[in-house]
């Protein structure tokens, strides 16, 4: 059966207060169109139409060019925003899926099922529809007494009675698509212009074609208006995103404040401890801990490694390594295996071989180091300022051991073995097994304080 989908998204009434277009507002790491989209291609549909309103642009950049855009630019209706998709529906048959692209919690399993059923009976229409305590706002399902399905009302139009109805329209469906092409040019303009899509429904009912409903957790139709609803929207995405994790056998201590993106891979016996924030594609070893307090994004962790309170971004930490507390690395960061940073490091564009220990308080920018390098604490690794980047601008060769309060000024190379001893500023190259000493002599002044001349 030849399938596709329209996704209506050309209207909004900003309650947000955004700038950007409700659509591209983020839930649970992704804009709310994008969630609709991802539903779509994980039950297989690949020609998806998207109806954009006048703040596309972003819309249009976010989707890509493998889906279709109409340009609904004045918007009258969600009747009239399916007929901006005459084109693209155009001699099509099958099955049409229409929906809202404000709906980011829609499962693809859903979309799956109503496909599935609408291709077991001989449908002109499905529409998913569920009871729910309130239904102010939705269109209500109205039915015959035998209990067809035949047509909806929405709010504004229902008298008391239709409006006591609790079945209500969840504005997700699947059409015939040359009955949709029939019948999408039939709706008559309500108040002030409109065309509602849901007329269709009472005009296949009319036309003696079955149109049916199909049941479903009224939570998947939940629609994103306002702030709050961005909120929840994200709780409830970020928390499918977590049982799928956890399923794996990775502990999450405390779900309510653990954020992960969908696209993260976090092998087992893994945990995350609370407040932490792993984003865009990063992946996680086994036997991990990760957290408290930690954000990740493009970051690989080796199995056995431990982060603790890191702010880590297009890093990779081999296995077995100790970061943190309190560091933060980040603009392209590798760490070898059985790597130790301590406490309050701060590591940016630098590589640092297997075995490496780097002690509390130190900055390294743009440096490679090799194999088995101590860093001792309150350390600097840095390129002066001001000089244009180069490449590798510090090397330190392997089993060296740069001591505390030192200073290594780039560009400057110390080759292996070597020793810096506490308190030097290296300005200069260093070779194999030497020692770079330098310190200015101590002077001791007796008795100094005695004759200040402010006392
Ligand atoms: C619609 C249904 C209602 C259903 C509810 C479910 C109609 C007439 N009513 O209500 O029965 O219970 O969804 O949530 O369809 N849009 C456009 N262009 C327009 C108008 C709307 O693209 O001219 C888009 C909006 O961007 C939105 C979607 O269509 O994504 C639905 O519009 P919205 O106003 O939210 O639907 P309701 O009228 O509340
Ligand atoms: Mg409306």
């Amino acid at each position: 059966m030849e399938q596709c989908a329209i996704v209506l998204a050309a209207w909004e009434d900003n309650q947000m207060c955004s700038a950007e277009a409700k659509v591209m507002l983020e839930v649970a790491g992704k804009p709310i169109v994008t969630w609709v989209k991802k539903a779509l291609d994980q039950a297989g549909i690949i020609d998806q139409m998207y109806i954009v309103g006048h703040r596309q642009e972003k819309v249009r950049a976010e989707l890509g060019e493998t889906v279709a855009f109409a340009l609904q630019e004045v918007p009258l209706g969600t009747g009239h925003a399916v007929n901006q998709a005459e084109m693209f529906l155009y001699e099509r048959t099958g099955a049409t899926i229409v929906m809202a692209g404000d709906t980011p919690l829609i499962r693809p399993e859903t979309i799956t099922r109503l496909l599935e059923s609408f291709s077991t009976g001989n449908w002109g229409a499905l529409v998913m529809t569920a009871e729910v305590e309130n239904p102010v706002g939705y269109g209500r399902i109205l039915r015959d007494k035998t209990g067809r399905l035949i047509a909806i009302v929405e709010e504004d139009e229902a008298d008391a009675k239709t409006r006591a109805i609790t079945e209500v329209n969840g504005g997700i469906y699947c059409f015939d698509t040359e009955l949709l092409n029939q019948t999408i040019v039939q709706i008559e303009e309500h108040a002030a212009g409109r065309i509602p899509l849901t007329d269709v429904i009472e005009i296949m009912s009319q036309m003696g074609v079955a149109v049916g409903t199909l049941e479903i957790d009224p939570q998947e139709f939940f629609k994103v208006n306002n702030r709050q609803d961005l909120a929840l929207a994200s709780q409830i995405l970020n928390r499918r995103i977590l049982d799928c994790i956890m399923a794996g056998g990775v502990s999450i201590l405390d779900p309510d404040t653990t954020w992960i993106d969908d696209d993260v891979t976090i092998g087992r016996d893994t945990v995350i401890l609370p407040g932490t924030t792993i984003r865009n594609s990063c992946v996680i070893g086994q036997r991990c801990q990760i957290g408290p307090a930690s954000t990740l994004d493009f970051t690989f962790v080796g199995d056995d490694s431990t982060v603790s309170r890191t702010e880590s971004s297009q890093a990779s930490i081999d296995k077995n390594c100790q970061i943190g507390p309190w560091v933060r690395l980040q603009q392209g960061v590798e760490i070898g295996e059985n790597g130790v940073i301590d406490s309050f490091v701060e590591i940016t564009d630098s590589r640092l071989g297997a075995n490496c220990q780097v002690h509390s308080q130190v900055v390294i920018s743009q440096a490679t180091l090799g194999k088995g390098v101590t860093v001792d604490s309150q350390v600097t690794l840095v390129n002066a300022g001001g000089r244009e980047r180069k490449q590798e601008e510090i090397f330190v060769g392997n089993h060296s051991f740069i001591g505390s309060q030192s200073c290594l000024m780039a560009p400057v190379r110390l080759d292996k073995n070597s020793y810096v001893a506490a308190g030097t500023t290296v300005t200069r190259n260093v070779p194999r097994n030497a020692l770079a000493i330098g310190r200015t002599e101590l002077e001791i002044k007796e008795n100094w304080a005695l004759h200040r001349s402010d006392i």
